[in-house]
């Protein structure tokens, strides 16, 4: 299997664990698990679950058990991309080829949603003794792991520092820009990898080789979002490009120009690569991945 085929199987396996997982359509009420099931099911690329289950796979476990971590990743993911493009956030109609969640059901539908997916994201990761056979203290640091990328120094924080410099791009220091997106996006993928690479039973070693990977690819991954803003297709993306130049936000190729933008993207995949290349033929799926999500025009 190439790295397209991989990411193709995982992501079905990710959405078939979110489908099952998530509550009920007619579950009352079903205006609720509507909007929750509308922003997270049949759309996305699934990375971040695609990710917990590679790095199960890497650190010698089943990747099968990964799933539902990679399932409760994906819900909060949806539940940032919700309240992303809400009116008062980035203000985006379009997401993943759909009426974005608010447009669909209202501006307080959406807030709900996103809170809704926030908090049935820990709900599946409680329940991880159950449905991986995690042990306890294993579940117990993953939902730390998570909840802490989550927050206020994680995805919380950087999406405050995002909007914090809209307009500022040119003002901010390179080391500013950094941990915005580090923050916002960097550490969702962190957790991503760690969380699922605790699940395989990863050695101290090998939890700290997919750290620096997931880093060096979350930060990749957020340069790479911010040119195809850029230079992206709307169509192929699923959003609309040009936002971030509209919105004047803080981004790679608006501090550093396209081509500079580009090489410190493709520099992070080589760090990310040289991270598991100590992995051997286990990392290799790591690196392939990375380096497809450099070349990715979605
Ligand atoms: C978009 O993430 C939001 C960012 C963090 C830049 P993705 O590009 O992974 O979105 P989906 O899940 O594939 O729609
Ligand atoms: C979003 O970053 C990061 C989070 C949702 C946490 P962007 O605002 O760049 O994402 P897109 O471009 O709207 O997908
Ligand atoms: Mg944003
Ligand atoms: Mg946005
Ligand atoms: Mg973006």
């Amino acid at each position: 299997m190439n790295a397209v085929q991989y990411m193709e199987h995982w992501a079905a396996r990710v959405e078939a664990t979110l489908d099952q997982l998530l509550p009920a359509e007619h579950a009352a009420p079903p205006i609720i698990h509507r909007a929750m099931r509308y922003s997270t099911l049949g759309g996305g690329k699934r990375l971040r679950g695609v990710l917990a289950v590679s790095a199960c796979a890497a650190a010698g476990g089943d990747p099968e058990r990964a799933l539902p971590v990679a399932a409760a990743l994906e819900m909060i993911h949806a539940y940032s991309l919700i309240h992303d493009d809400l009116p008062c956030m980035d203000d985006a109609d379009l997401r993943r080829g759909k009426p974005s969640c608010h447009k669909v059901f209202g501006e307080a539908m959406a807030v709900l949603a996103g809170d809704a997916l926030l908090t049935y994201a820990f709900l599946v990761l409680g329940r991880l003794p159950l449905l991986s056979g995690a042990a306890a203290p294993t579940a117990l640091a993953i939902i730390e792991e998570v909840a802490a990328a989550a927050g206020t120094a994680g995805l919380v924080g950087g999406q405050v520092a995002d909007l914090e410099a809209e307009g500022r791009a040119k003002q901010l220091s390179g080391e500013e820009l950094r941990r915005i997106h580090a923050r916002k996006t960097g550490a969702l993928f962190r957790a991503s990898v760690r969380s699922g690479a605790m699940v395989g039973g990863a050695s101290q070693e090998v939890l700290a080789a997919l750290t620096r990977y997931g880093e060096e690819l979350g930060l990749a991954f957020q340069i790479t979002d911010d040119i195809l803003d850029v230079v992206g297709d709307t169509a192929a993306m699923g959003k609309r490009a040009g936002q971030d130049q509209e919105r004047h936000k803080a981004t790679y190729p608006a501090l550093y120009g396209l081509e500079r933008a580009r090489a410190m993207a493709q520099e992070a995949i080589e760090r990310a690569c040289a991270a598991v290349a100590p992995l051997n033929e286990r990392g290799q799926v790591l690196a392939d991945l990375v380096r497809w999500l450099g070349s990715r025009d979605r």
